[in-house]
C-alpha cells in the first residue's frame, strides 16, 4: 500500500481511545469500528457518539465521517489493512494485575481472519505483554502504540499529541515499513502538526506509558501529602505549593491538591508498574497507590466528623465525576467518598448532571444547581468552578487553584 492511499482502518473498543483514534482518522481513511456492545454499535450506525464526551459528540454531529460500526468479527476484521485496538485492560484485583484478555482476543481474531493486517495496539498493557501475545499466537504483526490522551479532552490530546511511541518488536524491514505507515496514519490527519516520534521496542513502550501514568500519579499525591500536612497543622497550602512550585525544576503546573486521583488509568496503570517494580525492590512507585488510597481515607474522616457533629445538616456533593468534561465515574475520588459516608449511613444528596433519575445509590439526585445550593449545608466539591462562587461558605474541597 502506497502512503496517501485510502486506507482501510478498523478500531476494536468504541470507548474514548478507540472513537478518538476512529473519528480521527475517519476524514481520510475507510474506518470500521468493531464493538461487542450491540447498543455502542447502533449508536455509532446512527451517527450517535455512544460516550458522553462534548468533542466527540460534536464530531458526530457535524458528519463528513466515513465511519460505520459492526459487532461481527468478519466484517470488521476481514479487509483492513491496520486494526487499532482500543479494548478495556482493567485491572483484576484477583490476578493483581491489569487483564489484557480482550486485546488477546481481538488480536486472535484479526489472525483468524486477516493476517496480513497489522494491529496498533493502543490499549495499556503490562510490561512484556506484546512480545508474550506474538510467541503465544506466533503472530508478527503487532506494533504497541500508547495512548495518552486525557478523558475529558480527549478528542483535544488526539489532535495534539503530546508525542507518537511506537513499539516494535522485530528490527527487520517489514516491521520497520509497517511502524513508519503507522507513524504516517496517525499524523497525517494532524495536518504537519509537529509531534514527537519515538521508535523504540514494544517493552519500552509498555514501559513509557506506565512510568508517565505513575508520575502524574505520584505528583498528585505529591501535592495531596503537602496539603494533608498543611490541613493538620493549620498552614496555608497555597502558601507552600506556591513556594515550592516556585523551583524552575518543579514549576507551577499539576500541582493542585485533590481528594485524591481517580479516572480510570492513572489508579490501574501505578498499581500495574507497582506489582511489576515491587519485585525488584523498588519502594517508591509501588507505594504510590496506598498514599492515595490514605488520602481519601483522611478527607473521609474529617466529612464523618463533620457528619457526626452537625446531625440534621444536609451533605452536597457537587459532581461525582473525575475529570470536567468527561462523564466518567470510573474510578472517582469523590464516588468513593460519597460511598465511604454511605457505608456508615451517612446520605448526601448530589448534583452530577451525566447522571439520570431521582436518586444514585440511595442519595437523591438534585438536578437545580439553586435548589442544591440552597438544600446542601456542606458542599464538597474536589474542583471549585464558577458556578460555586455564591456559596463560597459553604464549600468544602482542598482545590487551590481551580485547575485540574
Ligand atoms: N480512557 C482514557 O483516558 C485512556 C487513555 C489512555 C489509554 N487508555 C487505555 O485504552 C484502553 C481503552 O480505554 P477506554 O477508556 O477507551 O475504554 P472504554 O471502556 O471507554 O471502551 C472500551 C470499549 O471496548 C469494547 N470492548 C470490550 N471488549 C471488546 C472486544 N473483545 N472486542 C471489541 N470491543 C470490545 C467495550 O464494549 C467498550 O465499548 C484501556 O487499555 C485504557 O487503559 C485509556
Amino acid at each position: 500500500m502506497a502512503m496517501g492511499d485510502l486506507m482501510k482502518v478498523t478500531v476494536a473498543g468504541a470507548g474514548y481511545v478507540g472513537l478518538s483514534n476512529a473519528v480521527l482518522l475517519a476524514r481520510e481513511n475507510e474506518v470500521t469500528i468493531v464493538d461487542i456492545n450491540e447498543t455502542r454499535v447502533d449508536l455509532v450506525n446512527g451517527g450517535r457518539s455512544p460516550i458522553k464526551d462534548e468533542d466527540i459528540e460534536a464530531a458526530f454531529h457535524e458528519g463528513g465521517l466515513s465511519l460505520k460500526a459492526t459487532s461481527d468479527p468478519k466484517e470488521g476484521y476481514g479487509n483492513a489493512s491496520f486494526v487499532i485496538v482500543a479494548t478495556p485492560t482493567d485491572f483484576d484485583p484477583a490476578k493483581k494485575g491489569l487483564d489484557a484478555s480482550s486485546v488477546e482476543n481481538v488480536v486472535r481474531l484479526v489472525k483468524e481472519l486477516n493476517p496480513s493486517a497489522w494491529c496498533l495496539v493502543r490499549s495499556t498493557l503490562p510490561i512484556g505483554f506484546t512480545r508474550k501475545l506474538q510467541e503465544k499466537l506466533n503472530f508478527d504483526h503487532l506494533l504497541f502504540i500508547p495512548e495518552f490522551l486525557r478523558e475529558g479532552k480527549a478528542m483535544k490530546d488526539t489532535l495534539s499529541p503530546s508525542r507518537l511511541v511506537i513499539g516494535t518488536l522485530k528490527d527487520d524491514g517489514e516491521t520497520k515499513k509497517a511502524a513508519e505507515e503507522a507513524a504516517f496514519l496517525l499524523l497525517s490527519p494532524l495536518k504537519g502538526k509537529k509531534v514527537d516520534i519515538a521508535f523504540v521496542k514494544a517493552e519500552e513502550a509498555e514501559a513509557i506509558k506506565l512510568f508517565s501514568n505513575a508520575y502524574l500519579a505520584m505528583r498528585v499525591a505529591f501535592f495531596d501529602e503537602l496539603d494533608g500536612f498543611a490541613l493538620k497543622h493549620g498552614l496555608s497550602s497555597k502558601a507552600i505549593i506556591h513556594g515550592v512550585s516556585l523551583d524552575p525544576r518543579i514549576g507551577d503546573y499539576y500541582n493542585n491538591p485533590s481528594f485524591g486521583y481517580g479516572g480510570y488509568c492513572l489508579s490501574k496503570d501505578t498499581k500495574e508498574l507497582g506489582r511489576t517494580l515491587v519485585k525488584d525492590g523498588a519502594l517508591l512507585i509501588p507505594t504510590v497507590d496506598l498514599s492515595n488510597e490514605m488520602r481519601k481515607e483522611k478527607i473521609l474522616s474529617r466529612l464523618l466528623a463533620y457528619a457526626a457533629e452537625h446531625s440534621g445538616k444536609t451533605i452536597g456533593f457537587y459532581r461525582l465525576s473525575s475529570k470536567a468534561g468527561s462523564d466518567g465515574l470510573r474510578s472517582s475520588s469523590t464516588l468513593d467518598l460519597l460511598r465511604g459516608l454511605n457505608a456508615k449511613g451517612v446520605k448526601a444528596i448530589i448534583f452530577e448532571p451525566s447522571l439520570e433519575g431521582e436518586s444514585f445509590e440511595g442519595n437523591a439526585l438534585e438536578k437545580d444547581l439553586t435548589a442544591f445550593k440552597e438544600k446542601a449545608d456542606l458542599i464538597v466539591a474536589n474542583r471549585v468552578t464558577s458556578h460555586l462562587s455564591d456559596v463560597k461558605d459553604k464549600i468544602f474541597s482542598r482545590d487551590v487553584y481551580h485547575r485540574d
